[in-house]
This record gives C-alpha cells, sequence and structure tokens, in this order.
C-alpha cells in the first residue's frame, strides 16, 4: 500500500467513514490523514514510504518499539489456548493471575491488588466510583470530592474527563459532574510569579491543595488525583518540593492519594512507576498504555491493602466492571512485555543513559531564539517555543506556531506533539545513540523552519 493512487484512496475513504480522537474534523479533512503502515523497532512507516522516527512511542505508549514477534507470539498462543473468559461470576484464568501476581511485585510495597480495563478513561472511571465506594464501606459517605489540577488529563470518559481539568473537555460534556475541584498545577515555567523559584513555586502549588481542602471542608473530601508529570498538559514536570507537600497533606487530612501513571507507569521515568521515583506512597495507581507497549488494550487499577481490606470486609457487591477486564490475550502480552522489558534492563536503562541522553539532546536547544525552556524527566521532555525569551510572552494564537513546528516534524521525518506551543517527546525505551543523534539533527532543523515561518512575529 504505497503507492500514490492508493494513498489518496485511503484518505478518501478516511475522511468519508472515520472519526478521529480529538480533531477538527474540517481541517483534517481539508488535509486528509497521513496513513501509517509499517513500524519497526524505534521507527513507522507511512503509504508513501517515508519512514519517521517516532518520538512519541505511540502515544506514550509503545515503548519496546515496533514489531516485537515475542508479543505477536505471546498473543497467538494465548488465543488458541483460551482467547476470552470473563471474570465475573467467581471465574477466573492463569494469564491474569499471573500477571496481577507480577504487578502486585513491580508496585509499592503496600500495593497488592489489581482491577483491569482496557483503557486508561476506564481505568480512572473505576477508580473515581471505587475511592467512593470506600469511604461509603469506612461510614464515611459525605467524602465524595476528589481534588485534581487544572491542565490534568485523565481520560475522555465523562467521569475521568470531569475529574481531568482540561476546560476543552469539560466544554463537550458542560456540565461537568459535581464532585470535582482543580487546584493549580505545578507548572514553573508557566505559572511561577517573577523571581519565585522553582522550590517555593511547588510549596505554593502543593499548598493549593490544603487551601481547597479547607475551603470544601475535610470531612468532604475523599482524595487527591495527579499525574506524577502532567503529560498531555504539556510534559509539566513539578520542582522537588511538590510531591513531598502533597504527600504531607494527604496524610494530615487522611485523604486517599490517586497517582494517575497511565503515562508514567512502566518505567518512564526510570523506576516501574513514577511513585517510586518521587517517594510517594499512593493509594491508587492507575495505569494503561505501555502497560502491553500498546500492542493490545489493557488498563487498570492497583489498590492498596487498606482499599482491598475494605472490600473484602463488606459482604456488599462493587458493581462494576467490564466485559474484558482482565482480558487473557491482553494479559499475556503485558506478561510477555514486562519480561521484555525486565531482560533488555529497559527500566535502570531510562536512569542510565536514556533519559540523560534525551536531557543532553534538548539542552542544545535552550538558546535558540524560539525556546523559552527547554525540560525533562527520564523519558519526558517538553520545548516551550515562545515569542519573547527574556519575558516569556506565548505567540498570539496559542497552539497555531505548535501545529506548524509539528508539521515540520512530521515533514523531517520525526514525530513530536503540539500541546498548544509545547512541543513534547516520550521516545520509546529502546532508543540508542543513532536515534539520539537523529533527533538531534531534526529538531534543529525543525526549530530553524518554524522560526523562518514566525521571524517577524518575535521580540526584537
Ligand atoms: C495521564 C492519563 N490518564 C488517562 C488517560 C486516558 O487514557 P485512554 O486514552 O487510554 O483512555 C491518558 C491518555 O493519554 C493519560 O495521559
Amino acid at each position: 500500500m504505497t503507492n500514490q493512487y492508493q494513498t489518496a484512496q485511503l484518505r478518501e475513504l478516511d475522511a468519508l467513514h472515520h472519526l478521529h480522537p480529538f480533531t477538527t474534523h474540517s481541517s483534517l479533512r481539508a488535509s486528509g490523514a497521513r496513513v501509517i503502515v509499517r513500524g519497526e523497532g524505534p521507527y513507522i512507516w507511512d503509504s508513501e514510504g517515508q519512514r519517521i522516527l517516532d518520538g512519541m512511542a505511540g502515544l506514550w505508549t509503545c515503548d519496546v518499539g515496533y514489531g516485537r514477534k515475542e508479543l505477536a507470539q505471546a498473543a497467538y498462543d494465548q488465543m488458541v489456548e483460551l482467547p476470552f473468559y470473563n471474570t465475573f461470576f467467581k471465574t477466573t484464568h492463569p494469564p491474569v493471575i499471573a500477571l496481577s501476581r507480577k504487578l502486585a511485585e513491580l508496585a509499592p510495597d503496600t500495593l497488592n491488588q489489581v482491577f483491569y480495563g482496557s483503557s486508561g478513561s476506564e481505568s480512572n472511571d473505576t477508580a473515581i466510583r471505587l475511592i467512593r465506594h470506600y469511604w461509603m464501606l469506612k461510614g464515611e459517605p459525605k467524602r465524595r470530592i476528589i481534588i485534581s489540577r487544572k491542565n490534568a488529563y485523565h481520560g475522555s470518559t465523562i467521569a475521568a474527563g470531569s475529574m481531568g481539568g482540561m476546560a476543552h473537555v469539560h466544554k463537550h460534556s458542560y456540565p461537568v459532574y459535581e464532585g470535582f475541584r482543580h487546584i493549580i498545577d505545578p507548572y514553573w515555567y508557566g505559572e511561577s510569579e517573577e523571581g519565585e523559584s522553582p522550590e517555593a513555586f511547588g510549596l505554593r502549588a502543593a499548598r493549593a491543595l490544603e487551601e481547597e481542602i479547607l475551603a470544601v471542608g475535610p470531612e468532604n473530601v475523599a482524595a487527591f488525583a495527579g499525574e506524577p508529570v502532567q503529560g498531555a498538559g504539556g510534559v509539566k514536570i513539578p520542582p522537588t518540593s511538590y510531591w513531598p507537600e502533597v504527600q504531607r497533606i494527604v496524610d494530615k487530612y487522611g485523604i486517599l492519594l490517586l497517582a494517575d501513571e497511565v503515562i508514567t507507569g512502566f518505567g518512564r521515568l526510570g523506576t516501574w512507576f513514577a511513585s517510586q521515583y518521587y517517594g510517594i506512597r499512593p493509594n491508587l495507581i492507575t495505569f494503561a498504555k505501555a502497560a502491553t507497549s500498546g500492542y493490545i488494550p489493557l488498563s487498570g487499577i492497583i489498590v492498596d491493602d487498606d482499599i482491598a481490606g475494605a472490600l473484602m470486609a463488606h459482604d456488599d457487591d462493587f458493581h462494576h466492571g467490564y466485559t474484558f477486564s482482565g482480558h487473557p490475550v491482553a494479559c499475556a502480552v503485558a506478561l510477555k512485555n514486562i519480561e521484555i522489558m525486565e531482560q533488555e534492563r529497559l527500566v535502570p536503562r531510562v536512569k542510565e543513559f536514556t533519559g540523560p541522553a534525551l536531557a543532553k539532546v534538548l539542552a542544545k536547544f535552550k538558546d535558540h531564539p524560539l525556546v523559552g525552556e527547554v525540560r525533562s524527566v527520564g523519558l519526558l521532555g517538553a520545548i516551550e517555543l515562545v515569542a519573547d525569551k527574556a519575558t516569556r510572552r506565548r505567540f498570539a494564537d496559542p497552539g497555531r506556531v505548535g501545529l506548524i513546528c509539528r508539521d515540520h516534524f512530521f515533514r523531517e521525518g520525526f514525530i513530536m506533539r503540539a500541546v498548544f506551543d509545547t512541543m513534547v517527546t516520550s521516545p520509546p525505551l529502546i532508543w540508542t545513540q543513532a536515534q539520539f543523534d537523529e533527533a538531534e539533527q531534526v529538531i534543529g532543523r525543525t526549530l530553524d523552519l518554524t522560526l523562518n515561518d514566525v521571524a517577524g512575529e518575535l521580540a526584537a
């Protein structure tokens, strides 16, 4: 499927019959979608034969790279053995048991029980219901409010979208569900006051949680939810003062801590979960994406012994579950994916090599005239594009320059995502020095091409 005629036909059929996620449909229709046909290792190919280095691991997902035959074999073997069975009616199966055991081993100490779904949104919906159910079981039914952050992304279902803090997501389901509050996100570059150090800002952002708890009444608060590093919001890396202060506050008021590790889980920061990287003690961790490196959908929520204990101590049903909770093929693929990560030491390698290599590449561009800040942690990185480096002034019409830059990246054979005018990257864990060198070249070319397009808008 690589010749021009077929590409045109595929695009036309796509435009006629396929509604894409998070898309301005009019402009997609005008430009046509890029058809991706194949992947191998760190590269994908489009239908016109262009090879593209995937700096987003699919969508923060394909961490062991494309084309892994071992994963296909694990799926095949499980499909032949037992392609599907539910886990509803006092039934279980070996892959879900083995995966749950493995996740309990990898997760922080007290998190030992796993509930499954097929998407990050589902796992966060599960978290919301489970948190509120937990407080009912504990005899504190008034505790229903979940505090989250502005610009958080927890998914697109109505509940997870309400817990998330993105105004453009809320717009579609207005009014958003009640029972969610959103405080400032720990985004030093965008939110700090003049002269405020990252550490001072981190404390201020964390203390917004305490202020919100007191404003709504501690007796009404069920949980605080946060991505250890905000991903879709623009790879916002919290200052080191942030998470310890949040932990102090949730401990003080006895509320639950939900770490949404849909992006950060499975090694992205060089630990299996980012909660371990930041030394926080969540009561619940949601995961998805890289659990299977995206070869098949699987998500879940790992809960601590206290929450699991509350469920066990009551005869009530928890009326919640998905047909595909603990799907045997997805569990078998996840197990093999984790085995590959362990065999190839992909997680410690983030600390030893890939994380520092990404930081080094990004640092090369901090003095570029378009760049306000570069930042990274583990294998998550961002480049802020600004009209005025000195004052951090943004371009008019937020997102316009980010899209110009993203399109240049695509044409140059590299994928970085634009979050408004912040370019973000989350490479797969398998990159070698060759891919970091290639990324450095292509980022340099692309920033210059973008600069060329918007030079007239830059501060003198
Ligand atoms: C932190 C976080 N939580 C939840 C989700 C939702 O996951 P899904 O798209 O699988 O529903 C995402 C998706 O990007 C995410 O980044």
